[in-house]
């Protein structure tokens, strides 16, 4: 049985008439039937008419996720899937958009108030450049993209926009703070590299922080930083950190190039944003990052699984994303060879491995089933999880490197 979470509200989050709500929680809900409904059948209709149609029409049978999309693309089912989730994913948005658009003043009002309770710094230049990767198209459908265009790039409304709409994209999974990504890493850390406390953290990509706060909660004295290349998710991070009494650093930077200084940071961490960069951008990212880096420091990226990882059919599935969702890097960047990019940034390739970080939010699902008592949180704290427990995936996958010591 699958868990999902309501989102916790906090003071800079749109608020929701009931209307409003009834149909967030409707987007919500189409998105899940779709994977949980629809999804499931494509795999019976490739084994049962696609796969038999490709081999009549090319005499072979699909050797690889492109041999299967050509397969499965003229099928009705399979378009149908397709159609119904472009459909849930564009609703979605929508539906937040009208939250936010009702009291835009309010939104922004809220996320000023949060930012004057953040003691940490907000930096946004007064010229830079986005990243045409980032600029040039409105990411996962996502109206705008993170950073918009024309007014749209001042205020914090697409900060907002991503909060909120994330929230019902991941459908809950990601817990009630959105935060499982960052969670699950900061649990990885403390497991894994037990003892080691980083004094400067670096969280690459962060948008409006979901994944940057849990390294405040593990490494209180730590000097934290989120980065992003768009101006609204940075106004509507640092306001949010605010809102939940937290003081962490957000800058509008690029992690191809940022402003910090030779090895300021002890650890950097990002969290689903290396696929949504580029081929030229991630080489530049990984060299920073080793840049960056003290000696001894580690690099964390929690990401994709490389496609070599799963079964073509599985690769199809995922690559639907490049095809239907406004993601254009989605497939190519998990056919990269990801340990030859962080050995040519300098890593020792001995220090450089994938990793699996369980999801967070499995533990937390189980210690809210068996009631929050500290018996249920100690008996899950040594569990291992199976994929599905919980929610649909088991882990994050995590590409980590570590720097020379000096
Ligand atoms: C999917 S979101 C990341 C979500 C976030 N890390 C979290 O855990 O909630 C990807 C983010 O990466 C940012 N981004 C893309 N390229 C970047 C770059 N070169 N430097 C900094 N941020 C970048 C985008 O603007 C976007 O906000």
């Amino acid at each position: 049985m699958l868990n999902t979470f309501q989102q916790h509200f906090h003071d800079a989050l749109p608020s929701a008439t009931p209307d409003e709500a009834a149909r967030q929680e409707f987007a919500k809900s189409l998105k899940q039937f779709v994977q949980q409904g629809i999804l499931p059948g494509l795999g019976p209709v490739y084994k049962a008419r696609a796969t038999a149609r490709f081999e009549r029409e090319t005499g072979r049978a699909p050797a690889d996720r492109h041999d299967i999309r050509k397969a499965m693309t003229p099928d009705p089912y399979f378009q149908h899937y397709a159609a119904v989730n472009r459909i849930s994913q564009e609703l979605l948005w929508d539906s937040v958009i009208d939250s936010i658009d009702r009291d835009a003043d309010a939104v922004d009002a809220q996320a000023k108030a949060g930012s004057a309770k953040n003691k940490g710094e907000l930096r946004i230049p007064a010229d830079f450049e986005v990243p045409r990767y980032v600029s040039a198209l409105d990411i996962h459908c996502m109206p705008g993209g993170y950073n918009g265009r024309g007014a749209d790039t001042d205020g914090v409304r697409l900060g907002a926009l991503y909060d909120r709409g994330v929230y019902l994209y991941s459908m809950g999974y990601t817990g009630p703070d959105n935060d499982d990504m960052g969670r699950s890493v900061c649990n990885y850390i403390k497991r894994k590299l037990g003892g080691w406390t980083p004094k400067r953290i670096l969280d690459m990509g962060c948008t409006v922080g979901h994944s940057t706060l849990p390294y405040k909660e593990l490494f209180p004295d730590a000097e934290i930083w989120g980065i992003d290349v768009a101006a609204p998710q940075i106004r509507y991070a640092h306001g949010r950190a605010g809102a939940f009494g937290l003081d962490v650093n957000f800058a509008q930077m690029n992690a191809e190039q940022t402003a910090f200084e030779d090895g300021y940071f002890d650890l950097i961490v990002s969290h689903i944003m290396l696929h949504e960069t580029s081929g030229k951008a991630m080489p530049k990212v990984f060299a920073e990052c080793h840049r960056l880096l003290a000696p001894g420091g580690y690099m964390i990226h929690a990401d994709l699984p490389p496609f070599d990882l799963m079964d073509p059919f599985t690769q199809f599935i995922l690559d639907n994303e490049t095809y239907y969702n406004n993601e254009p890097f989605w497939g190519a960047m998990r056919d990269l060879d990801q340990v030859k990019l962080a050995t040519d940034a300098g890593f020792p390739p001995e220090t450089i491995r994938f990793d699996t970080a369980p999801m967070a939010v499995m533990e937390f699902a189980a210690q809210q089933a068996s009631g929050y008592s500290q018996e249920a949180a100690d008996a899950v704290a040594d569990r291992e999880f199976t994929a599905g427990e919980f929610a649909p995936g088991g882990g994050w996958e995590v590409l980590i490197a570590q720097k020379a010591a000096a």
